[in-house]
């Protein structure tokens, strides 16, 4: 009877077990709470992760992390399009890959670093990185240190702006009042000698007049009429320049302005051997302007572009519709010679002349037409090559919108 277990064993072992059971289904419950607490916390995680890659991404500034070694962890779009470089090549780089070698100074990591333990965050600083392929890029360089858990130095983050538009913009506003008082003296000058020309001529004309026709010195006085008519025909275009002849504003169909210029340029003698290509855009952007003005500005810069192919090679000229539709932006480009940086730099001052002929005033005169249209115009040129005018047009201010009356 001894190895029987008796009932109050039996009852005790049951309600052990059902003690384990219990505490069992209890750690269950707790599990799968902590289980779905997890989830809903990794969840979150991963939303908070997405939204701040939403963010970094929409910035349109470009943002750079870099690691405790100055090598790029992580970048936005904005910073890949800014540097050109292809989605997934810039994290791995140096900061140094990314700084020419004149901005080297203050932008290499060690000194970066020192300024962030003095200052953080630095504050904006206009300065000059390059982009994958080395070009040049004006950018505004602002950053703060990265801190690790414990406080440590992590690195540093960097937001990065654009400014080779403000650069553009600043270039062609110091450009337009540099035209704008030479277009003053070079008026004053031009309507100074104006007077004692028309007296030059004049009494040229009397002593010819005066003179047989086989007197050896009628020779000499044609010449000075002839230099004298040449020397009027630049005060003329001085004063076209100062103050371009009383436009009317009408509707300008920009490509009839291109062709009409050429019918009157294509017969002459330079113009024979030059392939002439056409891409105008259909329908013929329009514009509110003076046909005439533009005609003048566009043979000017046609000329010289023939001028400049000496002979042989192409001259393309082509329409488009200006920036968002409105207005045109005509594109006239040679093969030619192209020029010097330093060239460039003066084409549209008045008298800036390399031709033994030129008076330096054809482009002078252009710009103030482009100007009372609103316009822009950017020259692309490299020696040997050739050049690209590229003339953006809106519409013609209304009369008495001119700051010089
Ligand atoms: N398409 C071009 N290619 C190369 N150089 C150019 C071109 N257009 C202009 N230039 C340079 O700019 C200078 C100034 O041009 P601009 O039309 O004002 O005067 P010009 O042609 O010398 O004289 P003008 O027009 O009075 O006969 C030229 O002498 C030339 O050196
Ligand atoms: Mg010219």
């Amino acid at each position: 009877m001894a190895d029987t277990p008796n009932i109050p064993d039996i009852q005790a072992q049951e309600s052990m077990w059902i003690e384990i059971i219990r505490h069992m289904e209890f750690f269950y419950a707790q599990l799968a709470e902590a289980q779905a607490e997890a989830e809903r916390r990794a969840e979150e995680l991963g939303q908070a992760k997405a939204l701040a890659d939403n963010i970094i991404a929409s910035i349109s500034e470009g943002l750079i992390a870099l690691d405790a070694a100055g090598r790029i962890t992580l970048v936005n779009g904005a910073a890949e399009r800014l540097l050109d470089y292809p989605h997934g090549e810039l994290p791995g780089l140096s900061l140094e890959s990314l700084v020419p070698e004149d901005s080297r100074p203050a932008w290499t990591w060690r000194a970066l670093r020192r300024r962030l333990l003095r200052q953080s965050p630095l504050p904006d600083e206009e300065t000059v990185w390059r982009d994958r392929r080395g070009r040049e890029i004006p950018v505004g360089v602002s950053g703060a240190a990265l801190q690790g858990e414990r406080g440590e130095a992590a690195g540093a983050v960097l937001v990065l702006r654009d400014l080779r538009e403000t650069r553009r913009l600043q270039a062609q506003l110091i450009q337009a009042a540099k035209m704008s008082s030479l277009g003053r003296l070079a008026a004053g000058v031009a309507h100074e000698l104006n007077n004692p020309l028309g007296g030059i001529l004049l009494y040229a004309d009397l002593l010819m007049e005066d003179t047989a026709p086989d007197d050896p010195r009628r020779r000499n006085v044609v010449r000075i009429a002839e230099q004298a008519v040449r020397c009027r025909d630049i005060v003329r275009g001085l004063l076209d320049f100062g103050r371009p002849a009383e436009p009317r504003a009408a509707r300008v169909d920009v490509n009839a302005v291109l062709r009409n210029a050429m019918s009157i340029l294509e017969g002459q003698e330079m113009f024979h051997n030059v392939a002439v290509h056409w891409s105008l855009a259909d329908p013929a952007p329009c514009l509110s302007g003076d046909a005439g003005l533009l005609g003048q500005a566009f043979t000017n810069i046609i000329l010289n572009a023939v001028e400049a192919l000496e002979g042989t090679g192409a001259l393309t000229i082509g329409s488009e519709p200006g920036p968002d539709g409105q207005g045109a932006l005509v594109t006239i480009a040679d093969t030619g010679r192209g020029m010097p940086p330093q060239d460039r730099e003066h084409l549209f001052e008045p008298f800036f002349t390399t031709k033994e002929k030129g008076t330096g005033l054809g482009l002078s005169i252009t710009y103030g037409i482009i100007e009372r249209h609103n316009g822009t115009v950017e020259v692309v040129s490299e020696v040997g090559r050739g050049t690209t005018f590229r003339v953006t047009l809106l519409s013609m201010s209304p009369e008495g919108d001119d700051a010089d009356g």
